[in-house]
């Protein structure tokens, strides 16, 4: 069975290939080649402050659980960066315990938490097909329209005004599997509202809260593969229709997880489409970057080096876009990554984000750093 660029992500090079091929991981390092660089940085400036300096905002996601509980990380966060996302006290999983029941607690915390710090702050995600309730799997295709607005108009209302942007739908197209002409998921809400979905929930975003950046927000658009290709295809043909039916929609999230180990990025065909975007009136959003170095050498100067010099020539691309107004990672710190639920063959700690486990800062900051000062400003 073919697996997707995202599933081969998840789970690694090294299971993709199979037994009786020899795990990435343990190839020696001139496999990768060595990136030469040392990624050397000018000045003291925080990754918020050089974002800031060419109009850019830097931020990552986090955990409510782990921001309250870990005073070090915390720190991290609000020197580091200018808006947080809620990784996953926003999700419907964590939202709505049951069909008439919403716990904003956890998401009114990371509220105040960003007020306090004087931090943006943006929401993850309206409408999705993970981590939702088991509860509406039940619902009817005569309920589904209510559900879905019901659950935006509340959320999207008690955050209203607090709420730099909102990630309204995610993740609703598959370049790799679907096998419809517009390569939607078959999630739920596709085989209750079909396509419909995505204007319902932008227009209830928009009507509870008129002042956020709405944000269509995906994933695998970064290399030259055929699954990203149809992906990127789709997705400009989404864009295309929203914006010709007025539906309230502002910018286009790009998740950006990223792995060192892919080398198919074609500089172009990326700058192509994040022109084409740019050129529909729509902001861009790195919302999700994060590099697996799961198929890497265990060096940890080679893993560190070749994840920085992905990072580097991604944003090199991406700044180079005036459109793009963010750059988000998924996490700062690998202390907390998702990424180490996907575990390298040779079990070492995976080293994705630009902070280590014990909270050192890595070449990733580096290379995002670098990519800050480079950029044009807007
Ligand atoms: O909070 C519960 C906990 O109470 C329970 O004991 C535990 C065991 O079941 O699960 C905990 O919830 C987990 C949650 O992360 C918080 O840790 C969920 O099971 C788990 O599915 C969830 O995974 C998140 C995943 O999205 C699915 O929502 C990851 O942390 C999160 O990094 C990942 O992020 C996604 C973006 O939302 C969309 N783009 C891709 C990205 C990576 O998959």
């Amino acid at each position: 069975m073919k697996l997707s660029r995202r599933q081969t992500l998840q789970l690694g090079f090294g299971a993709f290939l199979g037994a009786g091929c020899t795990q990435m991981s343990q190839l020696s390092n001139s496999a990768f080649g060595m990136p030469s660089k040392d990624f050397p940085i000018k000045g003291s400036l925080s990754l918020k402050q050089r974002a800031a300096a060419k109009g850019i905002i830097f931020g990552a996601a986090a955990n409510q659980r782990d921001v309250v509980r870990d005073t070090e990380y915390a720190q991290v966060l609000a020197k580091d960066c200018g808006i947080l996302v809620p990784e996953n006290d926003l999700k419907w999983a964590d939202l709505r315990p049951s069909p008439d029941q919403f716990d904003f607690q956890r998401g009114d915390w990371m509220a105040q938490f960003t007020k306090q710090h004087g931090l943006l702050l943006r929401g993850h995600t309206l409408a999705w097909h993970q981590s939702n309730p088991e509860w509406l799997k039940d619902i009817t295709r005569q309920q589904a329209e209510q559900v879905l607005v019901k659950h935006i108009h509340t959320v999207v209302k008690h955050y209203a005004g607090r709420m730099h942007s909102w990630d309204v739908v995610n993740e609703a197209i598959d370049g790799a599997w679907s096998d419809r002409a517009d390569k939607l998921q078959p999630t739920q809400w596709v085989k209750l509202l079909d396509k419909n979905y995505i204007e319902i929930a932008f227009r209830a975003a928009a009507a509870a809260d008129p002042n956020a950046i709405l944000v269509y927000n995906d994933t695998s658009v970064d290399y030259d593969v055929p699954e990203d290709n149809r992906t990127r295809a789709a997705i400009l043909k989404l864009l295309e229709s929203l914006k010709s039916r007025n539906v309230p929609i502002h910018a286009l999230g790009i998740q950006g997880h990223l792995d060192a180990a892919e080398k198919r990025f074609n500089e172009k065909k990326f700058r192509d489409f994040l022109s084409e975007v740019a050129g529909m009136g729509l902001k861009i959003l790195i919302t999700e970057l994060d590099v697996s170095d799961r198929s890497l050498p265990a060096d940890i100067h080679v893993r560190d080096r070749a994840v920085a010099d992905a990072i580097e020539q991604y944003l090199s691309v991406a700044l180079d876009e005036r459109a793009v107004s963010a750059v988000i990672t998924w996490g700062i710190s690998d202390r907390y990554t998702w990424l180490s639920r996907y575990p390298r063959p040779d079990k070492l700690p995976v080293r994705t984000l630009p902070y280590s486990d014990t909270m050192q800062r890595k070449l990733a900051w580096n290379a995002i750093a670098r990519s800050f000062d480079a950029a044009p400003k807007r």
